[in-house]
């Protein structure tokens, strides 16, 4: 581990034993979920909600890598969340380009590797540059992997990598006598190089996938917790990480 777990758990509230880490997951999912109710049970904008988000976000990944958790992805705009008000979605838009863009020199300088999930062709140019930068300063970076999927769902991420292979047979049917196996499915995908997610961890009490990383979380561990995003911080975030640490993995075997 990077830091010592009494310095990333300072302040660990009573019955919570932060001592009792030992098995961290190689590769955390997380759906931010929660912000517009957190924001409406505050009677402020919604926006507000995202921003708050953004905040438990920055603590969540300062946490992996403090740790040393391998990999960390997170759902920041779904392919479905273009259905919101435009005002919402050019707020989120703004937000995110500004979390990334803010805290690029300080991932780099912590060497984390900042990779982006789903179509960019969608996203508006300030956005997709702002992703685009992060991915090339960080490429060679070789500590914990962030991932943020944005304009990403599942299901359009699977129905690409078919149509992509596809393509591939057409241009060279020869592959069509080769046996596709899982890894090279996984290969298709944005996620392609990394370990499935170990745990996937969602907030706000919804027991529902969301059409995130369908592929990816067969044998994934689900913690749900009814805090809502914003008030996700390092310690809720080590709830999750001791409960995940308590299951039986099995993989289908005994
Ligand atoms: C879910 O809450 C949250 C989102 C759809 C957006 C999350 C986006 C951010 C935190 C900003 C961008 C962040 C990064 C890291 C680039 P909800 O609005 O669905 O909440 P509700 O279900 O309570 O309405």
């Amino acid at each position: 581990m990077a830091s010592s777990l009494e310095e990333i758990f300072p302040n660990c509230p009573d019955g919570l034993d932060y001592k009792s880490l030992e098995i961290l997951p190689e590769h955390v999912a997380v759906i931010m979920d929660g912000n517009g109710r957190w924001a409406k049970a505050k009677g402020v904008p919604r926006i507000k909600g995202h921003s708050a988000g953004v905040s438990s976000f920055k603590e969540i990944v300062r946490v992996a890598g403090e740790l040393g958790i391998g990999y960390l992805s997170v759902y920041a705009f779904s392919t479905e969340n273009w259905k919101r008000s435009k005002e919402e979605v050019e707020g989120i838009m703004r937000l995110a380009v500004k979390a990334v863009k803010n805290e690029l020199e300080e991932l780099h300088s912590n060497n984390v590797k900042v990779r982006m999930l789903g179509d960019k062709s969608r996203l508006p140019k300030a956005t997709r540059a702002a992703f685009e930068e992060a991915e090339e300063t960080t490429k060679n970076n070789s500590g914990l992997h962030l991932q943020y999927a944005v304009n990403y769902g599942g299901r359009d991420e699977i129905l690409r990598a078919v149509k992509e292979y596809a393509n591939k047979c057409s241009v060279n049917p020869a592959l069509l006598e080769e046996d596709l196996s899982e890894e090279g499915f996984s290969d298709l995908l944005y996620t392609h190089g990394m370990p499935d997610p170990d745990l996937l961890i969602r907030t706000s009490g919804e027991f529902r996938i969301s059409n995130f990383l369908l592929w990816q979380i067969a044998y994934s561990e689900i913690y749900v917790t009814d805090t809502l995003w914003p008030d996700f911080d390092r310690y809720e975030y080590l709830r999750a990480l001791l409960d995940f640490q308590s299951r039986d993995r099995r993989f289908g075997g005994r």
